[in-house]
């Protein structure tokens, strides 16, 4: 059965894959090196976790996959450009992502930092022009509400600030964090953009529909959401404390000595993976709450429990 769903989402990577390329047409005419690093960033290999989910949850709406490709597609162009300039020298200087070389160690910084701008402005070109103007205005709402200041960006803000401060603890008075601090990184920095893509998937399907999409479908689609976020940022912090490069694509092991505030720093890591099994077990429920729309939101939780990269 689950082979039978990763087969599924083969297929829908394929297809993605072949909408991010022909989306990139639109900026055919920029600057061939800025050109170069943007496909570089975007086209290399992620596993594609959201543009999938938004896919998952514009069918669990009742609408096709095609209805759902611009919003999946301008999602993964804003999660590429966080991962770009999540990896630059002033951030978490990382120099290996999606098993390649980061893009600023290929293209320079300068670059870099504008690919990400340029993915950044194109995910709200995709919306606005592939839909029409209740879904596109809903849509690029949401995504700038949970990529911005008050989601990923303030997250990664800090994610940074407590980095800084932990590493000045020796001279500095600032308290310790606390679980709490910890859980509203996550929320921010990754489960912001997950809830996003389960709500743009509803909005592809539902956004034109007098009134909206139904509410309790949307609040409960937005709960599961929230619970893979957070359950996927611990896994992928548990990733870095007990994966490889050659898993994951990217260095191992920096979290811990960047003092990086993590569950596993913070909780150690037999009660990061309890808590990440209960929050994958909490988003399943919800899923569940749908009945057969939401099976293969369920499917999708087994299979982020058990990934290794
Ligand atoms: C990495 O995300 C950054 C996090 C928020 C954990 P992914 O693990 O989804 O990265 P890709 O897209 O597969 O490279
Ligand atoms: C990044 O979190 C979250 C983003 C918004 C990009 P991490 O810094 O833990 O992601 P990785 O481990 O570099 O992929
Ligand atoms: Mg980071
Ligand atoms: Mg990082
Ligand atoms: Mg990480």
């Amino acid at each position: 059965m689950i082979h039978d769903f990763k087969k599924y989402l083969d297929a829908k990577r394929v297809s993605l894959e072949d909408y991010l390329r022909s989306s990139l047409g639109r900026i055919e005419l920029c600057p061939l090196r800025l050109r170069q690093t943007i496909e570089y960033g975007l086209l290399a290999p992620g596993k594609r976790i959201r543009p999938l989910l938004v896919l998952l949850a514009t069918e669990a709406g009742g609408a096709t996959q095609r209805q759902g490709l611009p919003a999946a597609a301008a999602v993964e162009m804003i999660h590429a450009y966080s991962l770009i300039h999540d990896d630059l020298p002033a951030m978490d200087n990382d120099d290996m992502r999606r098993g390649q070389p980061t893009c600023h160690k290929q293209f320079g910084e300068a670059l870099a930092i504008l690919a990400g701008d340029a993915l950044l402005t194109l995910a709200f070109q995709v919306l606005a022009e592939e839909y029409p103007p209740v879904t596109a205005s809903v849509c690029c709402r949401e995504l700038a509400r949970s990529a911005g200041a008050a989601g990923m960006v303030g997250g990664q803000a800090e994610d940074l600030e407590c980095e800084m401060n932990h590493n000045r603890r020796e001279t500095a008075t600032t308290l310790p964090a606390d679980v709490t601090t910890l859980e509203r990184i996550h929320a921010r920095k990754t489960g912001a953009l997950f809830r996003a893509c389960l709500r743009l998937g509803v909005f592809a399907a539902h956004g034109e529909i007098p009134g909206g999409p139904d509410p309790a479908f949307l609040e409960c689609l937005d709960a599961y959401g929230r619970c893979l976020g957070q359950a996927f940022q611990i896994t992928d912090d548990l990733l870095d404390v007990e994966g490889t490069l050659e898993q994951t694509g990217k260095r191992v092991q920096k979290d811990a000595a960047h003092g990086k505030l993590t569950y596993p720093s913070f909780l150690g890591t037999d009660e990061s993976r309890r808590r990440a099994e209960a929050l994958f077990q909490e988003a399943r429920d919800h899923a569940q709450t749908l009945g057969p729309r939401g099976a293969r939101l369920v499917d999708l939780t087994r299979l982020l429990l058990e990934r290794t990269r």
